[in-house]
């Protein structure tokens, strides 16, 4: 399902600029005639000459400080129609063929308009005028519509070079001298998995490498995400984030990005970033990001040394709760294991919960966003995901069983049978629930009756078993 990374590059051919230059002036021309845009019209009449009598005009009545000013706006003026009909100086690449999102590379003269979303990319070598207006939905999840539907658009509008530009870009009222990165909040609330997996590893990817002179812009500004996720947004630029949609300046950056690099589930394609960024490289980041003090775990620990190994066990409240967590919690330190049992207002202070995380070995929990955690986790340590009842398997496995190997963490997993759902309550052993779950799946009730409408009670044996097993895996006699 994921597209090619090869981009599509809009007008990367100089040939194709160099044919349009000669166009122009016939638009131009008709611009003059019809005074179909005043201003423009009004910029080329006067043109450099008259504009100097004028100048020279005042100087007699402004005396010399006047005149060295309106010298010095005069060499502006000069300057600024020098380059007025020098080379361009922009350029322009999109890439529409990601299968997570679009984006769009652009350096030279960029003007950010935040409140009309717009980027104006002035004298740009790569316009076309097919192209001259592209827009970008900056989210990770393309494919899901409902999603997206929230998305505010970004429009890059393209100019050709002066003197066949015939639209004036707003003026620049704050310069910045670092690159800018657009993205939106407006896509995942604060589901710690989809903060993660949309918004935090692609800023990751796409952000990084500027190490941390750039610019964060954010459009769909969700205060609470932005909240949150302030230790790592500030770990990523050294400058405060911008409300896009709230900014009435124009800003003007060298080198702008619309839109985040993704590859796939909670996880990075080291041959698809630019730097050869990986998974491990991104959990140093947050280690880093969140002083936390171990980068491994402690590779052999002996069961007669009186060390036990940690887990924590990450619990959910409303759906998938484990009805007997106390057993659960009991079979586990029976065998040898340190637990530290976590609710969600345990995790919700993710600086602290990384740090209870990452003093543990093992993690475990049922599906669901708590597993996310795992990124704080040392490397080498153990994941073990219990999949809820209802041909989960494949669905769980993609979010958080595929994505463990490359952070550098183990896997294992417990699969919850007919006998261990609360769904026995509510539906006979003869229903589709039972017999044939994946024809709700087609229905698109997987949601409603697997994720949300089920607890599960562990059969404590058969649990003991797994979890026994991945004690010996990391203890020695
Ligand atoms: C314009 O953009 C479209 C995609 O939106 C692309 O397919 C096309 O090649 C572009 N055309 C030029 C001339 O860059
Ligand atoms: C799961 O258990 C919690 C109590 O821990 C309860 O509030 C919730 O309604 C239960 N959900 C289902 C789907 O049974
Ligand atoms: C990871 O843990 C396993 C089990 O304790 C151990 O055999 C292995 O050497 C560890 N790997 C590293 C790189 O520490």
């Amino acid at each position: 399902m994921r597209g090619k990374q090869e981009g599509t590059k809009h007008g990367s051919s100089t040939g194709t600029a160099a044919m349009w230059l000669l166009l122009p002036p016939v638009l131009v021309l008709i611009v003059l005639k019809t005074g179909f845009l005043p201003q423009v019209a009004h910029f080329r009449e006067t043109g450099f000459t008259k504009v100097s009598d004028e100048m020279v005009h005042k100087v007699s009545t402004l005396g010399l400080d006047g005149a060295t000013r309106q010298q010095q706006s005069h060499d502006t003026v000069k300057r600024e129609a020098a380059k007025d009909v020098s080379a361009p100086i922009s350029k322009l690449t999109c890439n529409f063929n990601n299968a997570h999102s679009d984006i769009c590379t652009m350096e030279g003269d960029l003007r950010v308009h935040g409140k009309s979303a717009t980027v104006y990319v002035v004298s740009a070598s790569t316009f076309r005028p097919e192209n001259s207006s592209i827009k970008v939905q900056p989210y990770t999840r393309k494919w899901e519509k409902e999603t997206m539907s929230r998305i505010r658009e970004v429009t890059m509008r393209s100019m050709p070079p002066a003197p066949y530009s015939f639209t004036i870009p707003p003026r620049c009222t704050v310069r910045h001298d670092v690159p800018a990165v657009v993205f939106s909040t407006g896509g995942c609330g604060t589901n710690f998995f989809h903060a993660m997996s949309d918004l935090i590893v692609p800023l990751y990817i796409t952000a990084h490498e500027y190490s941390g002179r750039v610019q964060l812009l954010i459009t769909d500004y969700e205060p609470k995400w932005v909240a949150k996720f302030r230790p790592i947004l500030a770990a990523l630029s050294m400058h405060p984030v911008i409300d896009l949609d709230a900014d009435t300046a124009v800003r003007c950056f060298p080198s702008a990005r619309v839109g985040l690099e993704s590859h796939r589930m909670l996880g990075i394609d080291p041959d698809l970033s630019r730097n050869g960024y990986t998974m491990m490289g991104f959990r140093d980041f947050l280690r880093s990001t969140f002083s936390l003090q171990r980068p491994w775990t402690t590779p052999v620990i002996s069961r007669s040394t009186g060390r036990k190994p940690r887990l924590v066990m990450v619990l959910r409240r409303h759906s998938r709760a484990i009805t007997n967590e106390a057993d659960a919690i009991s079979s586990m330190v029976d065998l040898g294991f340190e637990v530290v049992a976590a609710g969600p207002e345990d995790a919700s202070d993710m600086g602290q919960f990384a740090g209870v995380v990452n003093s543990c070995d093992v993690m475990v929990g049922v599906h669901g966003a708590g597993l996310t955690n795992m990124v704080f986790l040392p490397h080498n340590a153990t994941v073990v995901q219990i999949i809820p009842w209802g041909e989960m398997k494949v669905a769980c496995r993609y979010d958080f069983g595929d994505p463990v190997p490359d952070m550098g963490l183990r896997y294992a997993e417990y699969e919850v049978t007919a006998q261990e759902t609360t769904l026995n309550e509510k539906y006979p052993r003869d229903h589709p629930v039972f017999t044939d779950p994946a024809s709700l799946h087609r229905q698109g009730k997987l949601w409603e009756i697997f994720l949300q409408g089920q607890n599960v009670t562990l059969d404590i044996g058969r649990f003991r078993g797994v979890m026994q097993h991945v004690y010996q895996s990391i203890t020695t006699d």
